[in-house]
């Protein structure tokens, strides 16, 4: 049905002639066409705004020969529709006025209805598809439970979270009442967006590698699990924990069609913790961007030889950084389109 399939063989674990290639946050701000629209609309209004969104998804489609686009939204448009009123604020990221610190707090937050709440992503969804043509498979996300919990208890960005952190050891019941009702909110609008038609979803866990290995067992894996044993059976699903190699291996005993490494994980190990039967998408550094063309070409090269060709997918180990330069993002996509078996 698509033109381009590579990245749904490389999830089903079919033989291919050459690895799928997408890069985690490609409609996003390395792209001048992104920046020209900041000063026009903020950032938010892109998300709610269907046409805006459509159009920002197809922005790196329309310069680059990617595998696959990612719907252009943000992963904190789910606490939003459970009412957390998040901004975005320039030169600070996300932000909440009221952060979420107490077991009162929880018990407020409803569970909405996606539909009356986020429909202006489904509209966005069908907008795309038919930009996209049946050309190439169209990702939709959401964030992880425990990642959303970070940045509701938090309020803002952080480099440890140690706030979220002090809220899950001292109030652990008001932690897992809210990681169910995000966990319940995010299965209920993935369901939606597989219903419009996105051919797999990815789970980002931005800051699981926040957590023990043992913490992440109580605080992140068994929600992002109780999604994935919700929509294995609908679609696709793609795991991505960012800091989380020393949680692979459980990882790989799951119903997810792939998983996503950061670049701190040697492909061997990570193949060897998952299985041969595990389909594993990364692990390019993304700060590896800003070496030459001819430099990005070689290690990009080495890293499909490292993995092999199936049961893979080619990607940035986390989000492209806002100031890497255009032919240097090409010299990475075009390293893998132009990629031949020794
Ligand atoms: O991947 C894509 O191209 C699709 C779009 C996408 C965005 N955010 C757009 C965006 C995706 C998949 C996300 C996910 C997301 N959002 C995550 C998980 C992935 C990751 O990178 O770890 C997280 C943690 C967020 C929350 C968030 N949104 C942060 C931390 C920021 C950056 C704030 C800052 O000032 O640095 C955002 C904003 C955001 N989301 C931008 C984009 C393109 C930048 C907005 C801008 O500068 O105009």
């Amino acid at each position: 049905m698509i033109k381009n399939d590579l990245y749904i063989k490389a999830l089903k674990g079919e033989t291919v002639e050459r690895p799928p290639v997408w890069m985690m946050r490609q409609a996003g701000r390395f792209l001048p066409e992104f920046r020209a629209m900041r000063d026009e609309y903020d950032f938010f209004t892109r998300c709610r705004t269907p046409e805006l969104a459509a159009e920002i998804t197809m922005m790196p489609i329309r310069r680059y020969p990617l595998d696959a686009a990612i719907l252009f939204s943000d992963i904190l448009v789910v606490p939003q529709a459970m009412g957390i009123d998040f901004e975005m604020r320039e030169g600070v990221g996300p932000w909440l006025e009221t952060p979420i610190r107490t077991l009162e707090q929880v018990q407020e937050i409803e569970v909405p209805n996606v539909d009356d709440t986020l429909g202006y992503v489904f509209d966005a969804i069908e907008l795309t598809l038919h930009k996209l043509d049946k050309q190439i498979p169209l990702i939709g996300f959401a964030g992880s439970p425990w990642t959303i919990l970070c940045y509701c208890v938090e309020g803002k960005g952080s480099k440890a979270f140690d706030v979220a952190k002090k809220f899950c050891f001292e109030n652990p019941e008001a932690v897992h009442l809210l990681l169910q009702k995000i966990t319940d909110t995010t299965i209920a609008y993935l369901k939606r967006k597989i219903e419009k038609g996105v051919s797999a979803v990815q789970v980002f866990d931005s800051w699981g590698g926040m957590l023990s290995p043992y913490d992440y067992q109580e605080f992140s894996w068994p929600y992002i699990n109780q999604i994935v044993e919700a929509l294995s059976p609908l679609t696709h699903v793609v795991v991505f924990g960012k800091g989380c190699w020393f949680a692979l291996e459980e990882m790989s005993l799951s119903k997810s069609s792939a998983l996503g490494v950061d670049w701190t994980i040697r492909p061997e190990i990570a193949r060897k913790l998952v299985g041969e039967n595990m389909t594993l998408q990364g692990n390019f550094d993304p700060s590896r961007l800003y070496s030459s063309p001819e430099t990005i070409k070689k290690m990009v090269t080495e890293m499909i030889d490292r993995f092999g060709k199936d049961r893979y997918i080619v990607n940035l180990g986390h989000g492209i950084l806002p100031n890497i330069p255009l032919e240097n993002a090409e010299a990475f996509i075009r390293a893998v389109v132009d990629w031949k078996p020794n």
